[in-house]
């Protein structure tokens, strides 16, 4: 079926999560999505499959460990090529905050005392503490600091902090908490006059359209892909030239064989294997919306890509304007979404409430959401947030629906 290209299908999206037909998960509005996402069933049928037919030692000549192995390298394949990176540009490990660890630990060779190190305050700690770290390294460590008016990063302010020492700059492509999103192209173009290495954390942008990290020109990009509708496992692409240069952190025959290099052991198979199944619901998503289907695989991304923005600045907009102008309520970053300067994650905190007992109002009346620092406590403490009790985190992605929104603002015009 094909139809209007310039609006999301949502009961056909939602018709793809298996979660929003199940019982214990239907009667609730999943709010709590940049904590991690629900999955479609293409991602369970992948799993399923592996685990049924192909659980075995990989890359044998059995047809079983063939076929395990074909699919683990055609999930890696498929994901270059969604993000525009070549597939030797890709690394899969547990998580994000591994993955950043691991890389620091590649990178803090080629650190020597009195080099800088440009970190943020507004960061989720795991792009934050691995680079903070190499201070052990004799590494300088700068923090560029948000406005604690408006809790954004200010360029200007980065501008000051760069010069000829500067090595790394790790930011966050878009805050968990804020919800800004950092024109990371710019920061790239301006840390590589100096020839310094961006690393850019997209867990909180890859949700909301995968991105060309090519086009961003970082020389890092890590995202969880339990947050992107796939498994518990995270996506780290590194460009290729930096890449062959870092030291073996694998068994010493691997020298050489980048990106094996990088992490000391291998992914999950089966959950590799799984991620095929984003893959196809992205497809699916294509060719349920849009016609030409001789376009390549970045380009369908990036019409998916446009749907879902269109869509979730319909279903956020209300909500980040209810809360905006409620005076019992207090927002957190900017008030609308336009032209993708923003996420669906909304922070907010209760002038008369702790976050605490703002939430469990919102979970007893069946938003699932929750309140924390969502280990952001660097930019919740800049913004005089009381990092224990957080803020309240209300995050949606574009299989939510304006029932959703409608729900979630009339319990909090209830409270
Ligand atoms: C912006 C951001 N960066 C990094 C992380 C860490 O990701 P992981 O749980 O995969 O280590 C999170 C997790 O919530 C996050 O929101």
């Amino acid at each position: 079926m094909n139809i209007s290209n310039t609006e999301l299908d949502i009961d056909f999206v939602r018709s793809q999560f298996p979660a929003f037909s199940d019982p214990i998960c239907k009667e609730w509005s999943f709010f709590e999505n940049a904590g991690g996402s629900y999955v479609p069933k293409q991602v369970i049928d992948k799993l399923n499959e592996f685990m049924t037919s192909t659980k075995v030692q990989p890359y044998a000549e059995y047809p079983m460990a063939k076929k395990a192995g074909e699919n683990m390298d055609l999930a890696t394949k498929l994901f270059a090529k969604m993000i525009n990176a070549d597939t030797k540009e890709i690394i899969i490990g547990g998580s994000t905050s591994i993955n950043l660890y691991v890389l620091s630990n590649a990178l803090k060779y080629s650190i020597k005392p009195g080099d800088e190190i440009i970190v943020t305050n507004q960061d989720h700690e795991a792009n934050i503490s691995p680079w903070r770290r190499l201070s052990e390294n004799g590494a300088v460590i700068k923090e560029w600091k948000i406005n604690p008016d408006t809790a954004e990063l200010e360029i200007e302010k980065f501008e000051e902090l760069l010069n000829n020492k500067t090595k790394i700059v790790a930011v966050t492509h878009c805050s968990n908490i804020v919800g800004s999103v950092n024109d990371l192209k710019k920061i790239s173009n301006l840390a590589h006059k100096y020839n310094a290495i961006v690393i850019g954390d997209g867990v909180s942008y890859a949700p909301h359209g995968f991105p060309d990290v090519k086009d961003l020109e970082v020389d890092f990009y890590t995202f969880s892909l339990y947050k992107t509708y796939g498994p518990h496992l995270a996506l780290l692409y590194g460009k290729k030239d930096i890449l062959k240069n870092l030291p073996n952190q694998n068994h010493q025959f691997l020298d050489g064989d980048y990106p094996y290099t990088i992490n000391p052991g291998g992914p999950n198979h089966e959950e590799l294997v799984s991620l095929i199944g984003i893959n196809e619901y992205i497809e699916k998503l294509y060719n349920h919306h849009f016609e030409n289907d001789k376009i390549t695989l970045r380009n369908k991304v990036e019409k998916v890509n446009d749907l879902i923005s269109k869509h979730e600045e319909i279903i956020a907009n209300p909500i980040l304007e209810y809360i905006n102008n409620n005076k019992k309520l207090k927002l957190i970053g900017k008030n609308i979404i336009t032209n993708k300067n923003r996420a669906p994650t909304v922070s907010f905190t209760a002038r008369d409430k702790s976050s605490k007992e703002l939430s469990k109002i919102l979970v007893a009346n069946k938003i699932a959401t929750r309140n924390d620092n969502f280990y952001a406590w660097r930019c919740l403490d800049a913004l005089k947030i009381d990092t224990n009790d957080g803020v309240v985190r209300v995050s949606m992605t574009h299989y939510n629906s304006i029932k959703d929104t409608n729900k979630l603002i009339e319990v909090l015009e209830n409270i």
